[in-house]
């Protein structure tokens, strides 16, 4: 079965994500994942539903449609409502409802009664717009691909994310707080094993802890300040109260670089198979920042990460570790700013990407860089 994923507006991160996802759930000559202009391909015969349900970076999935359209394969039903996107160059928003008007006079022709929703302003309708309108439960989404016709079985599951980003009980407007969706993405690139156990070493207010609990993974959170483990374990607290989280978890005081030898003990003891984090970048930036500035802030980033994997070398932590580490970029008046690539580079550590993956917002002064590290202990 050949089936379609649509990913959200960071293309490179999601391609990431879902690569990495499948090598961990399926063996490597089981499934076959094509990237095309805007969408990926996955060919298997397994049962993906799962798979769809661990992402951060997508917004839809479904099933290619083999050999031509044909109003049969889109709906049994007599009633029914429908919804067109359209991820081909070949299809317009106006190509879009011409097909949705023919498919109506169609299904009309069969006695059937029908109704359709069109996408506003680009080609394709949304998450939001798909389950306000109850399309799938409904009725149907086609889907007009490079590869040919698709019908969407699941889109993300919004009011889930929503929910811890927004209704949480603590959150610290002076730190920066990483996007939910992108937390979610970075515990996938470290391909934790499941039920493994996640530490997050610079946990803030705890935005990676809630997306590895949701993921089903146990998780350890540490962080230097006090009224930040207080928020992570409240907010660890209320997501176990909504969303029924059975997995364990831990927040502790760990200063990375001045690591007290019982703590070290703790996480030695806590079998931590993925480390997942975004160290501190300083206080929220507003304005461009000058190049002095910009130098101070990288070199203080760089000398967490650096303390982090001098710890994991002297505690003797597990073999083969993934540890995912968001670098900042800053906006200065000479242009973006970031660590030297020949700094980021630590003992018994490989680079898994050179570059790093990109994620920003419009108009930011500040870019995430995602590093993707293998870490070996010898
Ligand atoms: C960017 S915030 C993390 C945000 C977090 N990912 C979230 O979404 O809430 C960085 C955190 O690193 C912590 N931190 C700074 N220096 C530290 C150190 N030496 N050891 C451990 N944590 C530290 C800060 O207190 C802060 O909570």
């Amino acid at each position: 079965m050949k089936y379609f994923f649509i990913p959200g507006r960071l293309y490179d991160l999601s391609w990431k994500e879902l690569n990495c996802v499948c090598e961990k759930s399926f063996q490597k000559h089981e499934y076959i994942l094509k990237r095309n202009r805007g969408y990926f391909l996955l060919d298997i015969d397994l049962d993906i539903q799962h798979i769809f349900s661990q992402l951060g970076g997508f917004i839809k999935y479904g099933e290619m449609l083999e050999g031509d359209l044909s109003v049969e394969k889109l709906t049994n039903e007599e009633k029914f409502i429908f919804g067109i996107s359209s991820y081909s160059s070949e299809y317009s928003l106006k190509d879009v409802s011409q097909l949705a008007q023919e498919l109506k006079k169609e299904f009309s022709n069969l006695n059937k009664k029908s109704r359709f929703i069109l996408p506003k302003d680009e080609s394709f309708l949304t998450a939001a717009q798909i389950l306000q309108n109850r399309i799938l439960q409904e009725g149907f989404e086609l889907a007009i691909l490079e590869d040919g016709f698709g019908k969407t079985i699941e889109v993300q599951n919004i009011d889930s994310f929503s929910k811890r980003d927004y209704e949480k009980p603590f959150v610290d407007t002076q730190m920066g707080v990483l996007p939910i969706k992108l937390a979610r993405m970075m515990i996938n690139f470290a391909k934790i094993p499941k039920g493994g156990v996640l530490w997050d070493p610079f946990c803030g207010t705890g935005n990676i802890l809630l997306e590895g609990m949701d993921l089903g993974y146990d998780v350890i959170g540490s962080d230097i300040d006090e009224k930040s483990i207080e928020g992570a374990k409240k907010n660890i607290e209320w997501a176990k109260s909504i969303f029924g989280y059975s997995t364990q978890s831990k927040v502790l005081f760990f200063d990375v670089l001045n690591p007290s030898p019982s703590k070290i003990d703790i996480l030695k003891n806590s079998s931590i198979e993925g480390i997942v984090c975004e160290p501190y970048m300083g206080e929220a930036q507003r304005k461009t920042l000058s190049v002095g500035k910009a130098t101070s802030l990288i070199n203080r980033h760089l000398s967490l990460v650096e303390a982090l994997f001098v710890n994991l070398n002297n505690f003797g932590f597990k073999k083969n570790l993934r540890v995912v580490v968001v670098f900042p970029e800053y906006k200065t008046y000479k242009g973006w700013m970031s660590a030297e690539t020949s700094k980021i580079n630590f003992k018994n550590t490989k680079l898994l990407k050179e570059e790093g993956l990109h994620w920003s917002r419009r108009d930011s002064i500040i870019r995430r860089l995602i590093f993707i590290f293998e870490y070996n202990f010898r």
